[in-house]
């Protein structure tokens, strides 16, 4: 085509784009213009599912509600929608929305696990299935992805996260959200996505849900609003607030959030929920006297709907009618609701078709598959012992999670069904069951089990196998929502199993299925090899012994650190120098007795753990071995407006053929704030034939060194810098550059 008519093309594109929204905004306009301050009201009221009961389709008759959460049954949900379209008085239709975090039916790993496949291809289809799944039931709005970035394994919601670090955060959450809402929103297939929490959830105090933050400002907009952003501009159709006050302001009264921020400074022009009766919540967190208070605060930080609180509902009229509110803030309000429920195409389509249930479908159950593949990382493997070989004949598979199909899902499962699970135990005996022995003996029934009953039996079917195959972990109510734990090791008498099972001196392949980072150092040293898998979903039993066997070679990286010791957190790749680095460690052991205190010599250590996590950010073992080269710059210099290419070789030296995920990292080595010691800056996640040497190569332009600096204008700072590639953020050879 010649470059006039692309030309030509693109600037039709662009006006009919302009067209279509200018054609939504006046249709916003003239409803409004036609609804009555009851019926604004109503739009932002969501309510939880009652099936059809009176007071639901009632409420939905007078337009009192404009979106509704937990309705399931594609029949309900149509019948509940015909009435708001044909029988309240504007016809508007309402919103479905449910909590389809890593699948519908057919369950992914845990976000956590999806984000250690560091694939975002992957995660984007996993986001994809699970909305081909979840809108065959006509839900139309998923609250996910969570892209609140947390360093505390403590709390329960990590495993909704995806983990530590900002960076892959953003570029996992933005997966999702193309994931979840497709190439065009109004599809029926696609689901409105939703960023949340917002914000700084993920920094509760002590781990503990809910609990209070303190963030400043600049941590705020650098650690835990970009994958906010990057949603934003991934195209998220909503935002929730969080639960978490900020600095002793709740996020559902939060002006300076929802307002300065979102509305002000980011331009969002979409619907912004309260969590779960979040803003009745603001009366508990002290700050406001009564729902009528939360109301105002609410509706004055910009939160369009009210999820389950009744604030808005019971007070938002008599607020207008005193002026304490004026009407134009609800038709801000009413204006992002309905732009929504336009850009889902609900006014064109407001119906499911029913009957086309596409659940459990064999390219989905594939995918989710390869999800817990990559998402798998292997930490050790001593003598190269995984992936098995033909030499092992006998198998003792053994540990609660060796046979758990609920338990594999992980937490937030509410329409996966367990009995679709394959377990490892399973999974074994389908592929394997006539060419070895296999003996399954739980040991344990269950993570949290302390009696010891059943590891006599456990340790009699180890000493009759070649190899001993321990699954281990949490349940899957040990993490998720309000489960958060102080004490983050491996439960029950897991830990004396494993140690029984080695006394045997048989071979231990350890595999972890957790929510969350455990703190299993003493495990580890003890077990040969180990496999960390989250919770894996639907399909983690096939995956797991795909692994173990050979048939996949591991991939996955960790998306965040792994402590040795509880009282390490928060511990995390990206922390600060400090004045006095960990150096000459000495450990509390080899204090001797009597020794006096001197603060010569003093770094920044603790006594009894050091100054290393378990397993550092990014790591991750494969069954082959990457040799990286030294990165090489285009030049060692830029400006404003200029780019380096920095470019390394990856050899695959080992005998398999395998994926590397190749990571990008820098550090500005002196700004007007202490920086980072590493911060991840890019990755690509590769394949690469045994023998082969492949080149990957990053474009590092200045905006990506950039930080919020006192002043809270965002800089790149000119001065001297380092860059690494490496396969984790741990290792590598820096490589200095400066920005002039
Ligand atoms: C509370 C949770 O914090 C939020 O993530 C979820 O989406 C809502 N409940 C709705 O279930």
């Amino acid at each position: 085509m010649k470059k006039t008519n692309v030309l030509i093309l693109f600037s039709l594109l662009l006006w009919g784009c302009s067209q279509s929204k200018n054609n939504v905004e006046a249709r916003i306009d003239d409803l409004l213009s036609k609804m009555t301050l009851k019926e604004k009201i109503g739009q932002m009221n969501q309510l939880t599912g009652t099936g059809l009961s009176t007071d639901m389709t009632d409420c939905i008759r007078s337009g009192e509600v404009g979106s509704i959460l937990n309705e399931v049954d594609v029949k309900t949900v149509n019948e509940l929608q015909r009435i708001a379209v044909e029988e309240s008085r504007l016809g508007i239709p309402l919103i479905f929305a449910r909590d389809v975090i890593h699948g519908y039916k057919t369950i992914f790993p845990i976000p956590l696990g999806q984000a250690a496949s560091w694939n975002k291809e992957l995660v984007e289809e996993g986001a994809r299935i699970a909305a081909k799944e979840a809108t065959s039931v006509g839900i139309r709005w998923t609250f996910a992805p969570m892209v609140d970035v947390t360093r505390d394994p403590r709390w329960g919601r990590i495993a909704e996260s995806c983990g530590e670090d900002p960076y892959l955060t953003s570029v996992m959450g933005a997966a999702m959200v193309k994931g979840f809402q497709g190439n065009d929103l109004s599809e029926p297939r696609s689901m409105g996505a939703c960023a949340k929490h917002f914000a700084g959830y993920g920094a509760a105090e002590s781990g503990k849900d809910y609990n209070t933050t303190w963030i400043p400002e600049i941590q705020l907009r650098e650690t835990f609003l970009p994958p906010f952003k990057a949603a934003l501009d991934a195209g998220v159709a909503s935002f929730m607030c969080s639960f978490n006050d900020i600095n002793g302001v709740p996020s559902s009264g939060n002006e300076f959030l929802n307002k300065q921020i979102l509305r002000n400074e980011w331009k969002y022009d979409g619907l912004l929920v309260s969590d779960w009766a979040s803003i009745q919540q603001m009366i508990s967190h002290g700050v406001c006297s009564d729902l009528k208070d939360a109301a105002k605060k609410a509706a004055n930080a910009c939160v369009d709907m009210d999820m389950m609180g009744f604030a808005y509902i019971s007070h938002l009229e008599e607020l207008v009618k005193s002026g304490e509110i004026s009407e134009k803030q609800i038709d801000e309000a009413v204006r992002n609701i309905l732009r929504m429920k336009f850009r889902l195409g609900l006014f064109d389509q407001p119906y499911t078709k029913e009957d086309t249930t596409v659940f459990y479908a064999t390219e989905s159950l594939e995918k989710a598959k390869q999800a817990a593949i990559e998402g798998t990382i292997l930490l050790k493997n001593d003598n190269n012992l995984l992936p098995l070989n033909d030499k092992i004949k006998s198998v003792a598979v053994i540990g609660p999670l060796s046979d758990a199909p609920s338990d594999q899902l992980g937490t937030w499962v509410f329409d996966g069904e367990p009995e679709r699970s394959i377990t490892p135990l399973q999974a074994i005996k389908d592929t394997y069951g006539s060419k070895l022995k296999i003996i399954a003996e739980k040991g344990l029934n269950y993570s949290r089990e302390i009696s010891e009953d059943g590891i006599k039996k456990s340790v009699e079917a180890a000493k009759k196998s070649d190899v001993v195959l321990l699954f281990v972990g949490e349940e899957a109510i040990l993490s998720g929502e309000a489960h958060c734990r102080a004490d983050i090791s491996l439960p029950g008498a897991q830990s004396k199993l494993l140690s029984e099972l080695k006394k045997t001196g048989k071979p231990v392949v350890l595999i972890v299925m957790a929510g969350r980072p455990l703190t299993i150092e003493k495990e580890v040293n003890q077990a040969d090899g180990v496999l960390y898998a989250f919770h894996g979903g639907t399909m983690a039993g096939p995956a797991l012994i795909d692994l173990i066997f050979g048939k996949a070679v591991p991939s996955g990286k960790l998306p965040i650190t792994i402590p040795r010791m509880v009282g390490q957190i928060p511990i995390y790749y990206s922390h600060k120098m400090t004045g006095r680095p960990a150096e000459n460690i000495c450990l509390i052991d080899n204090i001797p007795v009597g020794a006096p205190q001197t603060s010569l010599g003093n770094t920044s250590f603790h006594l009894d753990a050091g100054d290393s996590p378990l397993f550092p950010f990014g790591y991750g073992l494969s069954y082959t071995t990457f040799e990286y080269s030294k990165p090489t710059l285009s030049k060692n210099t830029i400006s404003e407006g200029d780019s380096i290419i920095v470019e390394c070789s990856i050899k695959n030296t080992g005998k398999l053929d395998g994926k590397e995920v190749v990571q990008l990292y820098v550090r500005d080595l002196v700004g007007s704030l202490a920086r980072p010691i590493r911060e991840l800056k890019g990755f690509e996640k590769i394949f690469i034939k045994a023998g082969e040497t492949k080149k990957v190569s990053f474009t590092l332009k200045p905006k990506y060194l950039a930080f919020w600096i006192a002043d809270m204008t965002k800089k790149a700072e000119p001065g001297k810098f380092e860059v690494w590639i490496s396969n984790d953020s741990q290792t590598g050879v820096p490589v200095k550059f400066e920005l002039k």
